[in-house]
């Protein structure tokens, strides 16, 4: 059984996924953290995020492993690694190019293969788990993911203003949305919430029933 979240930066896509596979017992797939490895590897090479071939070719030679809830990078922890800045700078970068998305695809589909899972993502609905058995497409107003993004990174003791961070939020939307492979959008049979005024609990609370709804209705 598989349940896709989609939804852009900040609309409490990961946090609401994690909690609903925990609720559901099914296994949790963080696909934009696929992506920042990619991204954080080409970093860590110094290869040019705009360099097609050279990510591509990255892509392909990476290991991706994922224990509990730690990311590992051909064997090494890079769970702070992948939310740095520059990393979730380049991660939009590399998320472009059709031959990375179709190595990390090939990568997700395996990984749901015999297991009831929730995949997290942008194109999980659309493009990677089409005949998916329940589809989510969360959303809040960038002002709203902009506070929340910004809370975060004061509580982690960075100085960035509110407004930069709308300013980023806005430029990651439109390169998510415009890009021409596997652009952010909902599935056409997908759910969609709006997170903005609810709490993260309420929307797993909201994600649960939905899916559990659909269980009893099989
Ligand atoms: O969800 P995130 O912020 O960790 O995603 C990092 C980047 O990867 C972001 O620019 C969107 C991209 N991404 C994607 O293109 N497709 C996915 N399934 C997941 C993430």
């Amino acid at each position: 059984m598989i349940v896709t979240i989609d939804g852009p930066a900040g609309s409490g896509k990961s946090t609401a996924a994690r909690g609903l596979a925990k609720r559901l017992g099914f296994e949790f797939l963080d696909t934009g953290a696929m992506y920042r490895c990619v991204a954080c590897g080409v970093l860590q090479k110094n290869v040019d995020p705009a360099d097609e071939q050279a990510v591509t070719h990255v892509s392909q030679q990476i290991k991706i492993t994922f224990s509990g809830d730690r990311v590992l990078l051909d064997g090494e922890d890079v769970s702070a690694a992948i939310r740095t800045p520059d990393v979730t700078d380049a991660a939009s970068v590399v998320a472009q190019y059709p031959a990375v998305r179709q190595e990390l695809v090939r990568l997700q589909q395996r990984a749901a293969e015999g297991v009831d899972i929730v995949s997290e993502g942008r194109d999980q609905g659309t493009v990677v788990f089409p005949d998916a058995f329940c589809k989510v497409f969360l959303i809040a107003d960038p002002e709203e993911r902009a506070r929340r993004r910004h809370e975060e990174l004061v509580a982690q003791g960075k100085q960035i203003t509110l407004e930069a961070i709308l300013q980023q939020i806005n430029e990651r939307d439109q390169r998510d949305e415009q890009r021409t492979v596997a652009p952010l959008k909902p599935a056409d049979d997908a759910v969609e919430i709006n997170t903005s005024r609810l709490t993260i609990d309420e929307v797993i609370d909201q994600l649960e029933q939905l899916v559990r709804s659909r269980i009893n209705s099989e």
